[in-house]
């Protein structure tokens, strides 16, 4: 099967769907790092440790949608994956010239091939063609709710039968409307939002509500400096002051169930981070971890 879709692959080196406006991540790895240090410093640690048991089970083709500069690419490497395929995926054509360095210095067993594009990549697909899963590190949170539909129909054309895919998604709790930072959100809904990364997190406007049309434009195509997230409301969040990470749901938040509940079984849902921000109260804001099986 790898060799088929080598074959493939070559052909479509260069982005197939032209009339897609040219993609740009609004920040760097370095400030989101920066961040992260700030916020949860153990999040990336959680978060691999959720996609790793994943790649547990047997697989011979794999999918990172949205692979950014290739953070991830390190936990589909292992002697046991000599015969395997890893493609990488990204729209950000800068961040997919790091991802193929990192795929060249990281990688000693897994093939990999790295694309820029999106999600008409995996529409494009011949039908034969069929990933064993796919690995998606918070994207979701930062594309236009047309995306996230066409994304998650893409992750199933793409996936073989029992396909599993991995998915992580910024996450809020309505005691989150307490924040100054929540501004005019209902606490009821999907937090969306445009974070100003030369601030800092305790910053009042670190933060800023935008409504779901405004962050649907900022998604498409992104200002500089201007991240726009779009957090997922999870009802009946857990009390911060009792659990432990990872914390396991019965279901993932309502918005992306819904679009994923045709497609896709729930096997796993896990808040595993929670963002402290610098001097202000622990707030109900983090990320979550969701493994899905394709019915
Ligand atoms: C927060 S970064 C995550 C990168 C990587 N998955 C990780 O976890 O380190 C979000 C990534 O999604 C990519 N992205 C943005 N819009 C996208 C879209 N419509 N389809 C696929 N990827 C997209 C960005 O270019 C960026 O690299």
């Amino acid at each position: 099967m790898s060799e088929d879709w080598l074959e493939y692959l070559r052909k479509v080196a260069s982005p197939t769907d032209r009339s897609r406006p040219a993609y740009v991540y609004p920040v760097t790895d370095e400030v989101t790092n920066t961040r992260l240090q700030q916020q949860d410093p153990n999040k990336h640690t959680l978060e691999q440790a959720l996609f790793s048991a994943m790649l547990q089970d047997a697989w011979r083709v794999a999918i990172d949608f949205g692979c950014g500069t290739g953070a991830h690419f390190f936990l589909f490497d292992g002697h046991e994956h000599r015969k395997n395929l890893l493609i990488g995926i990204d729209p950000d054509c800068k961040r997919v010239e790091w991802a193929r360095q990192v795929a060249e210095y990281r990688l000693q067993f897994v093939q990999s091939h790295i694309l820029c594009g999106g999600i008409e990549l995996l529409e494009h697909t011949p039908k034969r063609l069929k990933a064993d899963v796919v690995l998606c590190s918070q994207v979701l949170g930062h594309v236009s709710e047309n995306q996230t539909r066409r994304i998650i129909k893409g992750f199933h054309r793409i996936l073989a039968k029992n396909g599993r895919c991995g998915i992580a998604i910024p996450i809020v709790g309505a005691q989150f409307k307490e924040n100054p930072q929540a501004g005019d959100w209902s606490g009821k809904e999907d937090y969306p939002h445009l974070v100003h990364m030369s601030k800092s997190p305790s910053d009042h406007d670190f933060r800023c509500y935008i409504t779901i049309d405004e962050f649907n434009k900022a998604a498409e195509q992104p200002e500089p400096g201007l991240l726009p997230v779009r957090s997922f409301i999870v009802p009946n969040f857990p009390n911060l002051a009792t659990i432990k990470l990872p914390y396991l749901l019965d279901v993932p938040p309502p918005t992306i169930g819904q679009l994923i509940s045709p497609f896709f079984r729930v096997e796993k849902c896990a808040i595993y981070s929670i963002h402290k921000d610098p001097g202000s109260p622990v707030f109900p804001v983090g990320d979550m971890f969701i493994q899905l099986r394709k019915k």
